[in-house]
């Protein structure tokens, strides 16, 4: 896995926010993937600006979501959909058709699983996904002992990221599942950025690169892919 290390977070955001735009200048209609969670608020704001500037043009490009939490929509301050479509899609100008999003209100989430999952393969493979990484070094919510092989699908929620929700959410909102790409589907993207940015991620990010690949740290399943970067802050790296 490749490590690169930029000085601050804006720097690591700009960093990050040009292999989106590398993506789409070579295939303008590029499938992107991009978390949601604090890490990618500052990438959102690179390619925002990037747009209005007139440097990227996503009009035939696609979205589609990485995770949500269920019982959560839209209104819901903190959810995945709530804050992409605050500090990116609606300041972007996208078509409906253009973006494909877990439903975290659905009452049939295998439904929803097999939706997403179709959006996918009608564009062949996702182009680059840009992952953050959990405290319990899940990627989406892929979370410790996950199967590598799972495509979409509903999962029970571990006890860390539910503490951690709180940060989202203002408050407990005792959400005890998510729905997610899987393992195997972030694997089949052509890119993946896996992003880290502060200290409290230093651990998180030096077992991961230092441990073996297996389900414990899920984001140690995709070290091996063949074209991934890791990228973080100094800070991130402090542990390194
Ligand atoms: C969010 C997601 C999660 C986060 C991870 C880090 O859509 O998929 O895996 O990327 O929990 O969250 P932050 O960036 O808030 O530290």
């Amino acid at each position: 896995m490749n490590v690169e290390i930029k000085e601050d977070y804006p720097q690591l955001c700009a960093a990050v926010a040009e292999q989106v735009i590398a993506s789409v200048t070579a295939k303008p209609d590029a499938l992107i993937c991009i978390a949601g969670g604090d890490t990618p608020l500052g990438v959102f704001e690179a390619l925002v600006n990037a747009s209005n500037a007139g440097r990227v043009d996503f009009s035939h490009a696609s979205f589609i979501g990485l995770d949500e939490w269920l019982g959560l929509g839209r209104s819901d301050k903190g959810s995945c959909r709530e804050m992409i479509w605050h500090h990116f899609f609606d300041k972007l100008t996208l078509r409906d058709e253009q973006i494909c999003f877990f439903d975290g209100l659905t009452h049939d989430p295998q439904a929803e699983c097999l939706r997403v999952d179709a959006f996918i393969a009608a564009h062949q493979q996702i182009d680059i996904i840009v992952l953050g990484i959990g405290m319990n070094g899940h990627i989406g919510f892929n979370e410790p002992g996950v199967s590598p092989d799972k495509s979409c699908h509903v999962v029970d929620l571990d006890a860390i990221t539910q503490a951690v929700s709180v940060k989202y959410f203002g408050k407990p909102l005792n959400i005890k599942q998510g729905i997610s790409l899987g393992i195997k589907t972030i694997r089949a993207a052509k890119r993946i950025i896996l992003m880290a940015s502060g200290e409290k991620k230093s651990t998180i990010v030096a077992k991961t690169l230092q441990a073996e690949i297996g389900t414990e740290i899920p984001a140690t399943l995709v070290k091996d892919h063949p074209s991934i970067t890791l990228m973080i802050d100094r800070a991130a790296s402090s542990q390194l």
